[in-house]
């Protein structure tokens, strides 16, 4: 969405702490031996204590709050009560929600206790590239080169990026314009980022695949050749200098 007025950053960056500080605190909740479930359960009540909605619950009729992926699963993970967390997995928390007509949205992935599995590189290239790529965006700048710089960042570290996920516009809905913030250069593309306007910016670096397809409980996604995949994702103001990062009480980058 376009920033306008005091009061739509004052509504953007509130619902933003909301899903941010809900991302963190799953983050810290989850252990060994819990189901997804509880762990969404967990984030659920949160975002109701702040007078939340789950935007994936609300608006896509999604089988949870927020969606939990676990290891093989690359995007939009179930939480389910028969998924009990292990170490060394490989886990991804994505929580976006609504609260007084103001959308936001983030994400992000992290080992769970020791990693015994080395995913690690993967999660800090993921992680890394996030970083760089925010920190390259301002009003003015092409989509398509920041697509760029992801890629090759990726490439640099040996990963690869899925090709059919991507961040969005985000505001006063969690999709909107512009729609495919994606993850690689399209050259035709010629859309650039506009200044005090809202986006979620998000990676998807994996170690095999390239594109993500889904499963037949209709919501999850993994990849089509394998692998594993990391997500790490914040909603932010573009301006004219540095971006503002709305959602970092997440703290995925410490
Ligand atoms: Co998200
Ligand atoms: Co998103």
């Amino acid at each position: 969405m376009s920033i306008t007025k005091e009061s739509e950053l004052i509504g953007m960056k509130k619902i933003s702490e909301v899903v941010g500080t809900t991302l963190k605190l799953m983050r810290e909740y989850a252990k060994v031996g819990m189901t997804t479930k509880e762990l969404d359960l967990y984030g659920g009540e949160i975002l109701k204590s702040y007078g939340a909605k789950s935007a994936p619950f609300e608006t896509y009729g999604f089988p949870g709050f927020t969606c939990i992926s676990v290891n093989k699963e690359a995007a939009h993970g179930i939480p389910s009560d028969k998924k009990i967390l292990k170490e060394g997995d490989l886990i991804n928390i994505d929580v976006s929600a609504e609260l007084n007509g103001f959308w936001s949205d983030n994400g992000g992935s992290f080992v769970l206790g020791k990693d015994i599995h080395n995913h690690q590189p993967l999660v800090n290239a993921s992680k890394d590239i996030l970083r760089k790529a925010i920190k390259n965006i301002k009003g003015g700048v092409k989509i398509s080169e920041i697509g760029y710089l992801i890629e090759t960042e990726a490439k640099k570290s040996g990963f690869k990026v899925i090709k059919n996920l991507a961040g969005h516009g985000v505001g006063r809905s969690l999709h909107e314009e512009p729609e495919n913030i994606l993850n690689y250069r399209v050259r035709t593309n010629r859309e650039r980022f506009k200044k005090n306007t809202t986006v979620a910016i998000e990676t998807f670096i994996s170690t095999n695949s390239t594109i993500a397809v889904e499963l037949n409980d209709g919501w999850t996604l993994i990849g089509n050749k394998g692998g594993f995949v990391t997500q790490h994702e914040q909603t932010i103001l573009i301006t004219d200098k540095d971006p503002m990062i709305l959602t970092e009480s997440n703290g995925i980058w410490n």
